[in-house]
């Protein structure tokens, strides 16, 4: 099967190392998520793939997150049909649960930013290896909210107090400081992340992934997030009636400050 938004390479002992290559900024297009939903539908009945490491070609980001160029359009697009920014989310949610429920390991390699999407991506993963970068959920600083089960699995993993602080200040953390935090499973120097994840990858592959697998199944049966997407989905869709997506996304592509607060100063 052939990609046109990923470089799929099977190397030794069964491991699929997959590049994200979208560029200009490695965002996450309609193509990408297609692309990914195929991809996840060729190795899941693949039972030769046994370790799935997600990666990146891009010089500098991991996966930008949602295209924000591709969602200002959409959303006039989409303006006044009901439920199609929800139903874009959901499709987004779809194909990221598909990796976090792939029946054998998954390793982010995350060389650079893992922003919005990119982190949602890299939680969807069972681990995360980084050595450069930032990644953060950025969504509020845009007006948006992760719409992609960020708001379900950085809460599963870190706790709610954690998350909160996380998402509602839209902090991008370096690789010492996500792993101080416990948000990525090891920070890596940059000329040694394809070294470390393949070591650990075929350390897992020698191991029974397929006992792996269904540990997994058996650990997100005890957390169900499904009602989470769903509202989580919903409130992506809600933020565009707040008017606060249409300041945020404008500031960031004008590469200016974005201002939420209205001038409230009494006039004299
Ligand atoms: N969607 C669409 N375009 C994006 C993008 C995104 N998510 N992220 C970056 N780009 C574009 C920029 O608009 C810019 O385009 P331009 O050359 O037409 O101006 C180009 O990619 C380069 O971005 P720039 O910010 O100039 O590069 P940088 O190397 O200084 O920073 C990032 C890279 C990824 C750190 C920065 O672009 C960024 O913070 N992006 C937004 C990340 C985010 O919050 N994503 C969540 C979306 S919900």
């Amino acid at each position: 099967m052939s990609y046109s938004t990923l470089q799929m390479e099977r190397l030794d002992k069964g491991i699929v190392w997959v590049s994200i290559d979208n560029p200009p900024a490695n965002a996450i297009s309609d193509a990408l998520v297609d692309d990914l939903d195929r991809l996840l539908t060729e190795l899941e009945a693949d039972q030769s793939a046994r370790v799935l490491v997600i990666g990146s070609n891009h010089p500098k980001n991991f996966v930008a997150g949602a295209d924000l160029k591709m969602m200002t359009q959409n959303a006039s697009k989409f303006a006044g049909q009901g439920g199609a920014i929800r139903d874009a989310a959901s499709r987004m949610q779809h194909v990221f649960d598909r990796i976090a429920k792939f029946p054998r390991p998954v390793v982010a390699a995350i060389h650079g930013h893992a922003l919005g999407g990119g982190c949602e991506l890299a939680l969807a993963c069972d681990f995360r290896f980084m050595s450069g970068g930032t990644i953060g959920l950025t969504e509020v600083s845009l007006g948006l909210i992760p719409g992609a089960g960020g708001t379900q699995r950085m809460t599963l993993l870190l706790g709610r107090a954690k998350a909160a602080e996380l998402i509602f200040f839209a902090k991008r953390l370096s690789k010492e400081e996500a792993e101080a935090i416990g948000l990525i499973t090891k920070a890596v120097e940059p000329d040694r992340l394809r070294e470390e994840v393949l070591a650990f990858a075929q350390d897992l592959s020698e191991r029974a992934v397929f006992a792996m697998g269904l540990a997994k199944q058996a650990m997100d049966a005890a957390l169900p997030i499904d009602g989470g997407l769903r509202v989580e989905a919903e409130n992506f869709e809600r933020t565009f009636s707040t008017g606060e997506p249409l300041e945020g996304i404008a500031a960031f592509l004008q590469k200016r400050p974005a201002k939420f607060l209205k001038d409230t100063a009494a006039k004299a």
